[in-house]
């Protein structure tokens, strides 16, 4: 399957049009943004690493009965999807307090939650990624209540899976953000990617960071930490 038009492109990934109207192709960058934008760079190697590490995680996550927009690895930077309308949420779940949860709520980071949260935010660039309640989802049409109920039975279930997952290779899932899309016929499925960028992943061990907070807070050893997760998942 060959790329035709581009599409879209994001900040971190490049969607194009191919010959099959029901898919389409995304083209994983090296680009890094953090704080809505504000702060640009790049992570070398980066756009390979979440492909292969996203790629890898979805077709484990369809084993378990997730559907997701994966359909084939076409090189090292792009993959073959079905084509979705993407639902304007970042949906984030949160295993041990960090980040935005840390600040909004004055908990240190690192201290386990006593259950996992789940926590919406309204995909809109000009506002901010608002954080928004089921309520306000439903009120401005972002998704319907019964779309709304199975995003959340999905996302525990990734949750549960991605734990576990990470737990074998002495990674601590601390949080993630995920989106899903809305094919033609309505079916909902996991979209965009689960890498790095989009996780809070910790050493088990030491509690090194090996995610994108190593960009964003200007700790180093950036790219090293994105070898690191490729290295224990693949070897
Ligand atoms: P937060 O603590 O900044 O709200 O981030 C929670 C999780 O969501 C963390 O794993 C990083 C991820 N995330 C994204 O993937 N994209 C974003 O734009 C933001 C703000 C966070």
């Amino acid at each position: 399957m060959e790329k035709l038009e581009q599409m879209y492109e994001g900040k971190a990934k490049k969607v194009f049009s191919c010959s099959d109207p029901n898919l389409c192709i995304v083209s994983y960058k090296d680009d890094a943004t953090a704080f809505n934008g504000k702060k640009k760079g790049t992570i070398v190697g980066k756009g390979i690493v979440n492909n292969k590490m996203s790629n890898y995680l979805m077709s484990l996550l369809e084993k378990e009965g997730v559907p997701t927009h994966f359909v084939e690895e076409l090189s090292e930077r792009d993959t073959l999807v079905k084509r979705v309308k993407i639902v304007p949420l970042e949906v984030i779940v949160r295993n041990v307090a960090a980040g935005s949860f840390s600040k909004r709520f004055g908990v240190a980071e690192g201290t386990k939650l006593l259950a996992p949260t789940l926590e919406f935010c309204y995909k809109c660039d000009e506002l901010d990624d608002p954080m928004c309640n089921e309520y306000h989802i439903i009120a401005c049409g972002w998704a319907t209540r019964e779309d709304l109920d199975r995003i959340t039975d999905l996302t525990f279930r990734v949750n549960a899976f991605l734990l576990k997952f990470f737990s074998s290779i002495n990674v601590d899932l601390i949080d993630f953000k995920i989106e899903f899309g809305k094919t033609a016929d309505g079916t909902i499925l996991l979209a965009d990617e689960i890498s790095p960028d989009t996780c809070r992943l910790w050493d088990a061990t030491t509690h090194e960071k090996l995610d994108k907070d190593r960009f964003r807070r200007d700790l180093g050893n950036v790219e090293g930490a994105y070898l690191e997760m490729m290295k224990r998942i693949f070897g």
